[in-house]
């Protein structure tokens, strides 16, 4: 045997129904709001993350699988999508509005835990080309509403801005000469951020207490950035979305500006563990290049995580099975079968015909909601039904089937 590698996992079924649900739930959800599809290279050059998401962040840092290829360029496998879709959105002409959402595996080293994966899977939102607050609005209510449609419980939208980088010039300042004065109390790694990102020291969950007091830069918006948020704030209220303020919350990772978000549930134990997070990142598209401004705003949402606090078993994952009677009838089952699929039911049979017992055997393990007999009453335009959740048995007429499966 060769086992599976640590922070990896296996998603296989029973488990995947979940997974399913969600990415359906994702699916819908993103080409509602006019979200197009993004299919992004899990490979990347080391530099495009190095200087889009930030060399002294902890992703670039300490996470990323990094190697040299074949042909000698340092790459890297994509700890997040969204440095990839604006270098993509670069590449491809770079104007006007983009609105996409991706899907998939990302990569980074961490310690792996419950919800602490080494591949993990995000489902992602991206916004790029508006400036406004409304695209911020809708991303965070895309977040939200997700999670509600695949029930998940006690929802917690925290929200804050974090300001522009002019805002931030003078704010960084203060916090650090506050940081300067309280540095003997402070734990070594905030001490080590004071001087290249002080920012980052206002969520160390071991600080909590002496950084409570810390100026925060909510109290040091620029006139526009505050009207920034005050707008988001409204768009979510008029939206119905609950959130919280939460003035400490800074992200990350260093491309942010502005509006910053994560989503919590009362169902995921760990408490501060966010199940999604995002934010406006008019910088990213500069650091990276860009000739002109890319104002833009996102979300990605931990899938490991989702699914852990889903509540809702997943359901039956199949509408009916068809069990063959004798031999002779394959045929007429297989052409059932196939009208039964075109009619939009989800439908499994063996192919074959074992004893009845063994396709009994293999419809209950299978997860359908029914199951219908092809045998004797087939000639006179009837199935045998079992309804295998209340086990009555009862005999319907072949075109009927569909009104009794969802009777
Ligand atoms: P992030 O906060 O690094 O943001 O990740 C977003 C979500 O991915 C987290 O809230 C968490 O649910 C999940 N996640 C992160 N790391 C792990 C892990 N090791 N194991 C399991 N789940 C994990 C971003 O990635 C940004 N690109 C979000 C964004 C999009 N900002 C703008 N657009």
């Amino acid at each position: 045997m060769i086992p599976r590698l640590k922070g990896t996992d296996d998603i296989l079924p029973p488990d995947s129904a979940k997974w399913r649900i969600l990415l359906r739930a994702f699916d819908d959800l993103s080409a509602k709001y006019g979200y197009d599809l993004a299919l992004m290279p899990v490979l990347e050059s080391t530099e495009l993350f190095a200087r889009g998401v930030g060399a002294g962040t902890e992703v670039v840092e300490k996470q990323m699988y990094t190697f040299v290829d074949r042909g000698g360029r340092s790459v890297t496998l994509r700890p997040e999508f969204t440095a990839g879709i604006v270098r993509a959105y670069l590449e491809s002409g770079g104007n006007g509005v983009m609105k996409v959402a991706a899907s998939g595996p990302q990569f980074r080293y961490e310690q792996p835990q419950k919800g602490r994966r080494r591949q993990f899977y995000q489902v992602d939102l991206e916004y790029l080309g508006e400036q406004g607050a409304r695209a911020d609005v809708e991303i965070i209510e895309m977040s939200y509403e997700l999670l509600v449609t695949v029930g998940v419980p006690g929802i917690t939208v925290h929200l804050n801005s974090i300001g522009d980088a002019a805002d931030r010039l003078a704010y960084r300042e203060l916090l650090r000469d506050f940081l300067r004065s309280v540095a003997a109390e402070l734990s070594a790694d905030a001490r080590k951020r004071i001087e290249d990102n002080p920012l980052r020291v206002l969520d160390s969950k071991i600080d909590a207490d002496i950084v409570a007091s810390a100026p925060v830069p909510l109290d040091h918006l620029g006139s526009e950035t505050a009207a920034h948020f005050a707008a988001v704030r409204a768009g979510l209220d008029e939206a119905g979305i609950p959130y919280e303020v939460a003035p400490r919350l800074v992200r990350g990772l260093d491309y942010y500006n502005r509006t910053v978000f994560e989503l919590f549930s009362t169902a995921f134990e760990a408490a501060q563990s966010s199940l999604g997070g995002g934010g406006r990142y008019d910088p990213l598209g500069e650091l990276i290049g860009a000739k002109h401004p890319v104002p833009a705003v996102g979300v990605a949402l931990g899938c490991d995580r989702i699914v852990a606090a889903m509540l809702a078993p997943a359901g039956p994952r199949l509408d009916l099975f068809v069990a063959v009677a004798a031999e002779a009838r394959i045929v007429e089952a297989a052409r059932w079968v196939r009208r039964l699929r075109e009619a939009g039911h989800r439908v499994d049979w063996t192919g074959s015909a074992p004893s009845l017992k063994a396709q009994f055997k293999t419809a209950d393990r299978s997860g359908a909601r029914g199951v219908a007999v092809v045998g004797d009453e087939w000639d006179g335009g009837e199935v045998r039904v079992k309804d295998m959740t209340t086990g009555e048995e009862t005999t319907v007429r072949i075109e009927e089937v569909g009104e009794w499966l969802h009777r």
